[in-house]
């Protein structure tokens, strides 16, 4: 029986699964197992004998049974803890935004340019894409029969069949957005519109959709000079070049009298362009000082208010300062274009923090 006893209780001990410990207590409690066997030798012996032999027997088969049962729970345990490690994850490693996405250079650039003129005290105003006519042209001064409306190749939307009011339009600049805010917020005011605008045409450096921001200056004695220095500071904050020329060229637009269209300093060597160097030119934005007719159509008096206004294409000076070559790329979706342009979610631009990458 001692034999029996420390024979199986190693076989359990060793026992690497539960198929063994199933095959171990066959072999030692199953109708033909070695326990159950010596069980039917008690038949045979002396009522003397039994009487020692009989509840040790018993007791065996009770200790190999709870090792078995023992072993078994062991095995089970010692299973899900290995599940359990392999399937092991540390919630703290940090997250991969390079990898899980990224920040399109258009909203990229438009945090810079905020964050550029938050600095010299702009806020931002926004308008809606959809406007009336009357806030896309008659408000700044560009009349029913203005060639500057058909010069806009403008999107009109479709009113109801025999609905007569003038069709909305999608804005075709930002510059509607100066109309409302002096409308709601009066003079002074100092802010930029970044946002969507619209026009139908479509080839390199046109798409039918693009970005613009205007700029809006209104006090008692905002002059031309204001403007120059506003726009050097800011170009060279955003192209990160101290001391970049600008220059001005007398234009026409019918919300700003005089008008100028602004030149930023550039070179090409070897096919590369270079912002802020050099005696090229590449033209980046309309301004000029408001039309007291615009002024007027807000609600501002012109006899006591003045300042300047100016218009800036956000994807081109994002090509500019991005080497983005293709303008209708911005607009692809490509997954690709998207990876290699794009910015690191959790890299907001600050003045501080150095404005790019
Ligand atoms: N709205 C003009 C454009 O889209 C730009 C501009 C804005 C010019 C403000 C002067 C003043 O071309």
């Amino acid at each position: 029986m001692d034999d029996l006893k420390a024979k199986y209780l190693s076989l359990i001990a060793a026992a690497g699964d539960e198929a063994q410990i199933e095959d171990l207590r066959i072999a030692a409690l199953g109708k033909k197992g070695e326990i159950s066997a010596a069980m039917r030798e008690l038949g045979k012996m002396t009522p003397e004998e039994r009487q020692t032999a009989g509840p040790a027997l018993n007791a065996l088969k009770d200790e190999i049974n709870s090792a078995l049962a023992a072993k078994k729970a062991a095995l089970g345990d010692a299973a899900l803890d290995a599940r359990l490690r392999g399937e092991w994850l540390d919630v703290t490693l940090p997250s991969r935004p390079r990898r899980q996405g990224t920040i399109h250079p258009i909203s990229q650039v438009t945090e810079e340019v905020t964050a550029i003129f938050a600095d010299m005290g702009f806020a931002v105003a926004e308008g809606p894409q959809i406007d009336t006519d009357w806030y896309n042209f008659d408000a700044l001064n560009i009349p029913g029969h203005h060639p500057a409306r058909a010069e806009m190749d403008t999107f009109y939307m479709h009113r109801a069949q025999g609905d007569n009011r003038p069709p909305h339009v999608l804005r075709t600049h930002t510059s509607p957005v100066q109309i409302r805010h002096m409308e709601k917020f009066g003079a002074p005011c100092r802010i930029i519109a970044p946002g969507r605008v619209y026009r139908a045409d479509y080839d390199q450096t046109h798409t039918p959709m693009f970005n613009q921001v205007e700029g809006l200056a209104i006090d008692k004695d905002i002059s031309m000079a204001n403007l120059k220095w506003v726009l050097e500071e800011f170009f060279a904050a955003f192209f990160e070049v101290d001391g970049i020329k600008t220059r001005f060229r007398a234009s026409h637009f019918p919300f700003t009298e005089p008008s100028a269209e602004v030149d930023i300093q550039c070179s090409w060597v070897d096919g590369q362009l270079k912002i802020g160097e050099g005696d090229g030119w590449l033209e980046v934005l309309g301004s000029g000082m408001v039309h007291p007719h615009v002024l007027q159509s807000a609600g501002v008096d012109p006899a006591q208010w003045q300042g300047f206004a100016f218009g800036m294409g956000i994807d081109r000076i994002a090509m500019l300062k991005y080497g983005i070559p293709d303008l209708r790329a911005f607009f692809d979706s490509d997954l690709r274009w998207l990876r290699h342009y794009g910015f690191a979610s959790l890299d907001v631009p600050t003045l501080h923090g150095g404005l790019s990458r």
